[in-house]
């Protein structure tokens, strides 16, 4: 593809940021459609800046010009220059109209960027993907997001073969054309960048919704998909419906034009897309039926049919005006999703498993090689800063501020920002401004968290002087240095609390300084914003156990010298969900840490102690019980150690759950499996999902203490599961134990879901999860099976990225096996789609702490890499970074 380039990259700054000289006022485009070639007329109503002087100059890639006319006249060859992915047109002023016609080869667009085909070509559907800078592969445009204009689009294409014509707007006529072919018109009302255009041309079947908003406008919803997979849009529509209301009531947010189409593809780089009125989904985020999804799959449909909707404000209506801005848009719509979420689910589950990931996904990235700030300061391909470090930091962010401002406040925020910024690419600092401005606040100072890679440490220190019945919480934070970012500032931490007596009671707090009002509440945010402060409570009565960060107030590191018994009247009694189970995390990481060392371990005595008495509870909620007895995952455990050695972190948490499992016993874990078995069925309630939950984390214990059983159990489970996640829990748990059942579950499994792409990506990833000294050979020979295709992301990611991800002790082999068979499988695949290339290599990431050998072994491949000459702009920036 285009934008492989073999001399170091240059970077795009934050810093050399200019409004555009020209810009679009009104886009008119027609579209012949064809499968290996398609034309593309464009008519571009340019506006020059009558400040700037700069010539036209357009963005294009991999473009074959085939005319090119201003204002109506044909340009002579001298006129314009196509070179570098620029085309440069002289003569063009201020009103001028530029008509090109280009051709484009979407059956040979590997990199789904653009416009590609997805599927066979005999069956497939034609279809694009603009964000970030895909719009320059269909024409020539500023591909900027601060350029925005109206768009009339025209498709054309054989009626039998495309017989559905989709693009974003309001549809505006359509009919027959000579030869069999046919057209149609979309116009949008609202002026929108380039990146949220999109079109689809296919066989498709729809299902359709009529929807009336709050104000009264009528909508049309339409989920469409291929015909064997129609079936399963109904959940993800109930889904767009409760997100259209809950966006309503809210944020007071409506949709905005008349229909609203939903289109499913197995063939896509990233989750979703928001096109303005044509949101364009890979399937595993948007089909689904129990028979072949699990739970968590449910869950994250909602999530993400949710998140894209939601995107039409905090994204469409109110746009980037670079990408450096890219959390204005992504950080804003999860932390938006995620309050949806909480809301249609259990609130502080979905805490939970927010934090579970920001620890699990983003913690290590603003730890390693590839730390950047939310807003980065530069880059040399936008696409590899679609990061956990932009999307699930950059929630926490908002999520801060959120806090700061409390519930009304954020509110009155949000409308001032929407409204200001309506139709307008806007910056963090309007976001920020608008926030702050509705409420009589300054936010600027957490700009200082957006500029700033890293997560900082925060230590807290408490003292009790009995004499005087006050307690002193001394905070301090430290941030680490990272790449290119040595030097570190103090930012505002905000830190919610409260404190509890030695017998589990909330105790009232009176914090010194503080107003009449808040006085005696049990529950207080206090903000550390330099780099230590103290804070005083007054007529507390006896040595208090603070529980800090309650709901992870701030997405950071707490260093707080708990003692085991402490963290454990926290997970018995803290009432704020989040909390209690993170006292439960805090303990297992302690017992962690002294089961390497070899230490006397209090805290798994506390830990086993303090989960066997919850396991006999009746009161706790199934669904967070499974969440307590889960220890911290390898990823995190390792990040607590200076040189780690991923087998020995696996090897060590299998430890832990081995004596959680003796310390609840094989007799209490098999009647509480047995009990919930009983109640196996395959319906999506909260108390059904919780059952099933509790039911894989029991049978997971067992399988630590008692493998053999615990194959038998699995084994009937598999066989008589009603439901996807009841039959992947189990065989996985076969899977993972290496149980001789596995073989004959595996066959099956692929016999029964041969046509179903996205159960055969479980097929695949269930797999990489075999016991680390047996994976590799797996890998290989699954690299090999006809179902397998380097050319389909979801497989890809299903094969190597589950191994190299979920399977550190799988990927991490002690000989650098796992790094070779990387490696080359990197380079093959970076000639077919650089994104996915690149996004897996991110699995490289936390290289530099490991043990010597390993060490050695992953920078021999690292630098192998680094030398190709012919690396996509994308691959090459990641590798290149592995090496700071
Ligand atoms: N804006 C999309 C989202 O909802 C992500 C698109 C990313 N695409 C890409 N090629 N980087 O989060
Ligand atoms: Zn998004």
């Amino acid at each position: 593809m285009s934008n492989r380039n073999d001399t170091s990259s240059s970077l795009i700054r934050l810093s050399d940021y200019r409004a555009p000289a020209w810009r679009v006022a009104k886009i008119e485009l027609a579209f012949d459609l064809g499968i290996d070639s398609t034309e593309v007329t464009s008519r571009l109503h340019l506006q020059r800046d009558p400040a700037q002087q700069e010539p036209l100059r357009l963005d294009g890639e991999g473009l074959a010009l085939l005319s090119i006319a201003l204002d109506g006249q044909p340009l002579s060859d001298q006129a314009w220059r196509y070179a570098d992915n620029v085309l440069e047109v002289d003569g063009a002023r201020d009103g001028s109209v530029l008509e090109t016609r280009v051709r484009v080869q979407p059956a040979a667009n590997t990199a789904l960027e653009g416009l590609y085909l997805s599927g066979s070509r005999e069956a497939g559907f034609l279809l694009t993907q603009c964000e970030a800078e895909g719009f320059r592969h269909i024409t020539f445009f500023p591909d900027r997001p601060d350029v925005l204009a109206s768009y009339t689009v025209t498709l054309r294409a054989d009626r039998e073969r495309f017989p559905v014509l989709l693009a974003g707007g309001n549809p505006d006529g359509s009919g027959e054309l000579e030869g069999g072919r046919h057209w149609a018109r979309f116009v949008d009302p609202h002026p929108r960048p380039s990146y949220l255009f999109a079109l689809v041309a296919g066989r498709l079947q729809k299902i359709e919704r009529d929807y009336t908003t709050g104000s009264g406008r009528a909508v049309t919803l339409v989920i469409w998909a291929e015909p064997d997979a129609i079936g399963q849009c109904g959940y993800a529509m109930d889904a767009l419906e409760r997100s259209m209301r809950w966006d309503e009531d809210t944020y007071g947010r409506e949709y905005d034009l008349d229909v609203f189409h939903v289109v499913a593809t197995h063939d896509f780089n990233m989750g979703a897309m928001e096109n303005k009125g044509l949101n364009i989904f890979n399937a595993k985020y948007l089909l689904a039926d129990p028979d072949s999804s699990t739970d968590d799959e449910y869950r994250a449909v909602e999530a993400v049919v949710a998140h894209e909707y939601f995107h039409n404000w905090s994204g469409n209506r109110v746009t980037c005006r670079d990408w450096f801005q890219l959390s204005l848009k992504e950080g804003l719509t999860v932390f938006r999703e995620q309050q949806f979420s909480a809301d249609m689910n259990s609130a502080p589950l979905k805490r939970i498993e927010d934090v579970a990931l920001l620890r699990r996904a983003q913690f290590p990235e603003d730890a390693g090689p590839l730390a950047h700030p939310v807003r980065p300061a530069q880059y040399a391909e936008i696409n590899n800063f679609y990061t956990a470090t932009v999307y699930e930091k950059g929630s926490e962010l908002v999520r801060m501020v959120a806090g700061r401002l409390g519930r009304d406040g954020f509110r009155r925020g949000m409308d001032l920002y929407f409204s200001r910024n309506d139709g307008h690419a806007a910056t963090l600092e309007d976001f920020l401004g608008a926030l702050g401005e509705a409420n009589g606040i300054d936010l600027m100072p957490y700009l200082a968290w957006y500029a700033q890679a890293g997560t900082p440490r925060l230590t807290a220190r408490g003292h009790y002087n009995a004499a005087q019945r006050a307690y002193t919480l001394t905070l301090s934070q430290h941030t680490p240095p990272t790449p290119n970012q040595a030097s570190k500032q103090a930012l505002p931490i905000p830190v919610k609390l409260a404190l509890f007596d030695r017998e589990g009671q909330l105790l009232p707090l009176h914090l010194a300084g503080d107003d009449a009002d808040a006085s005696g509440a049990t529950e207080r945010v206090v903000v550390l914003d330099r780099a230590e402060q103290s804070f005083v409570f007054q007529q507390v009565p006896s040595a208090p156990v603070p529980s800090l960060l309650r709901g992870f107030s701030a997405p950071v590191i707490l260093e707080c010298d708990y003692s085991p018994d402490e963290l454990a009247l926290l997970l018995r009694h803290d009432v704020d969900g989040f909390n209690r189970w993170e006292a439960g995390q805090q303990l297992a990481a302690r017992a962690f840490d002294n089961l390497r060392d070899g230490d006397a371990n209090l805290a798994l005595d506390a830990w086993c102690e303090a989960l066997a008495a919850l396991f006999g509870d009746t009161g706790i909620d199934d669904a967070l019980l499974a969440d307590l007895l889960t220890p911290p995952g390898e990823i995190e455990l390792a990040e607590r150690e200076r040189v780690v050695d991923p087998s020995h972190v696996h090897a060590l948490r299998l430890k832990l759950q081995e004596h959680l499992a003796l310390r609840i016993g094989r007799e209490p874990l098999q009647q509480r499996y047995d009990a919930l078995a009983a109640r196996t069925n395959r319906k999506l309630d909260a108390t059904s999902q919780a059952h099933r939950r509790l039911k894989r984390r029991v049978l997971d214990l067992i399988a630590s203490i008692d493998p053999w059983g615990a194959h038998t159990l699995a084994t009937l489970q598999y066989d008589n599961a009603p439901s996807m996640t009841d039959r992947l829990a189990a065989l996985s748990v076969l899977v993972r134990g290496n149980a001789p059942q596995a073989h004959a579950a595996l066959a099956h499994f692929r016999e029964r879901y041969a046509d179903n792409p996205l159960a055969m990506d479980k097929w695949f990833s269930v797999q990489t999860q075999l016991p680390g000294d047996m994976v590799l050979e797996r890998v290989q020979s699954l690299a090999q099976d006809a179902a397998f295709t380097l050319k389909n992301p979801n497989r890809v990611n299903a094969l190597y990225g589950a191994w190299a991800r979920n399977n550190p002790d799988g990927f991490h082999r002690a000989d650098g096996s796992g790094y070779r068979l990387l490696g080359v499988l990197l380079q093959q695949l970076d000639a077919i789609n650089p994104q996915v290339a690149a996004r897996l290599a991110t699995a490289f990431n936390g290289w530099q702490r490991l043990e010597p050998a390993r060490h050695a072994a992953a920078q021999a491949v690292i630098d192998t890499l680094a030398a190709q000459p012919h690396l996509s702009r994308n691959l090459g920036e990641i590798v290149r970074s592995m090496r700071h």
